[in-house]
């Protein structure tokens, strides 16, 4: 077996570490296609920022014409980034053999000097957070439009759940990961972020990587992953989608900020129709949009245990399969999650409330949060897994 081995300095104050060593077997990658860096700057004219369509946590994103004319999305990982290679490498590994509908394709990867570029599919509708929620969008997405998006990013994930072996947790479920075809298909990116679970391990440790918001409780205070953190991420981006609005919105008054919060007191008062975004002006389905509601708060319970799996999710959003609501509970909430990254010593923080507790919380809303997600990958609690989750 051919192996050979990467050593990458650690930047930053906090890192205990000077470097890190990561063992890539050769015979793992290396049917995937390469591209080499000269090609990517002539497809992407010098990375130039008029070809910049984003920025994340792990560097830029530039669209590109390959050599073939193929459009792609090519996401050059930041040198700053200090865990950015090891989830680059990780994210080849992943991405390589899986393929489904709902699931952003890499195309390839370039590994050359200190380059490490990945290059995806190129989706022309951009992403939900730029569309749908970010307001600047010529699309109209009708009710027919949001049902099919649930759906299939709930078949995304499924998959990743239950049919790739061993099974994948995305990790960091977000609107700005879900991106839309010419046809407005959703498919989910940066599912190469989450970590293939060993068969053989029970317990692991992880680096909190998701975005405040859809961090399920659990996840951000103990950094547990389970599949039940991505079915709380995913109920929050159902309300997101059904009612066009971002999880956290801080220039409203404290009673309204918390979307979830908004939909549990909506869903006591029998009111969740009103939670649906008026821009569908009454032209929905009103049954099914209350249906979608409701899955939404019981992906977002507390208790991970409470929480339905993604299949039973795709069951109840299709109709398949029956709401049981009789002993829904109330959603957990992050709040005061991080309150400030220049704040070292509160660096990994949180508390959780129930949403009936909310006033005074201290969590920014996700549209200053690109530049925070970094301090979020760099909690690091041990966590307790339970694959049985
Ligand atoms: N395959 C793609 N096709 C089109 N646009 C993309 C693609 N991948 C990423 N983008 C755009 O680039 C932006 C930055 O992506 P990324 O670095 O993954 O950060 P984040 O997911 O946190 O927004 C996304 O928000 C999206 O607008
Ligand atoms: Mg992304």
């Amino acid at each position: 077996m051919s192996c050979f081995c990467l050593v990458f300095g650690k930047k930053g104050p906090s890192s205990a570490t000077q470097s890190s060593e990561v063992d890539i077997d050769i015979s793992d990658i290396e049917n995937i296609n390469r591209y080499t860096y000269k090609e990517l700057k002539i497809a992407t004219e010098n990375f130039s920022p008029a070809n910049k369509l984003g920025e994340g946590g792990f560097g830029s994103v530039y669209k590109g014409k390959l050599i073939n004319g193929t459009l792609a999305a090519i996401k050059v990982l930041s040198a700053e980034s200090r865990q950015g290679v090891k989830e680059f490498l990780t994210e080849i590994k992943v991405i390589s053999t899986i393929e489904h509908d709902n699931l952003v394709k890499l195309y390839g990867c370039c590994v050359e000097g200190d380059h490490r570029i990945l290059v995806y599919e190129y989706l022309e509708n951009n992403s939900l957070a730029q569309t749908l929620l970010g307001g600047h969008s010529s699309i109209q997405f009708s009710w027919h439009v949001r049902r099919n998006i649930c759906i299939g990013v709930a078949q995304g994930l499924a998959f990743l759940h239950d049919e790739v072996q061993p099974h994948i947790i995305h990790r960091d479920i977000k609107a700005s990961n879900i991106l839309l075809d010419k046809s407005l298909k959703p498919k989910i990116s940066d599912f190469g972020l989450a970590k293939l679970i060993p068969a053989n391990l029970t317990h692991v440790s992880t680096l909190v990587a998701g975005t405040a918001g859809y961090l399920a409780p659990e996840y951000a205070i103990r950094s547990q992953v389970t599949r039940k953190s991505d079915v709380y991420s995913f109920g929050v981006l159902l309300l997101e989608i059904v009612s066009g609005k971002c999880n956290t919105n801080r220039r409203l008054p404290v009673g309204e900020r918390y979307l979830l919060a908004r939909a549990w007191d909506m869903y006591e008062r029998g009111e969740l129709e009103s939670l649906v975004d008026v821009f569908l002006d009454r032209d929905f389905n009103v049954e099914e949009a209350i249906r979608f509601c409701k899955i939404g708060l019981l992906c977002t319970q507390d208790s991970l245990k409470l929480r339905p799996t993604m299949s039973k999710v795709l069951g109840m959003l299709i109709d398949e399969m029956d709401i049981n609501e009789d002993k829904m509970t109330k959603p957990g909430l992050i709040f005061d999650i991080v309150e400030s990254k220049d704040k070292g010593q509160q660096k990994g923080k949180a508390e959780v409330e129930n949403t009936s507790s909310l006033a005074g919380s201290g969590i920014q809303d996700d549209s200053s949060l690109s530049g925070t997600a970094n301090s979020f990958a760099t909690m690091t609690f041990t966590s307790i897994y339970d694959r049985s989750n």
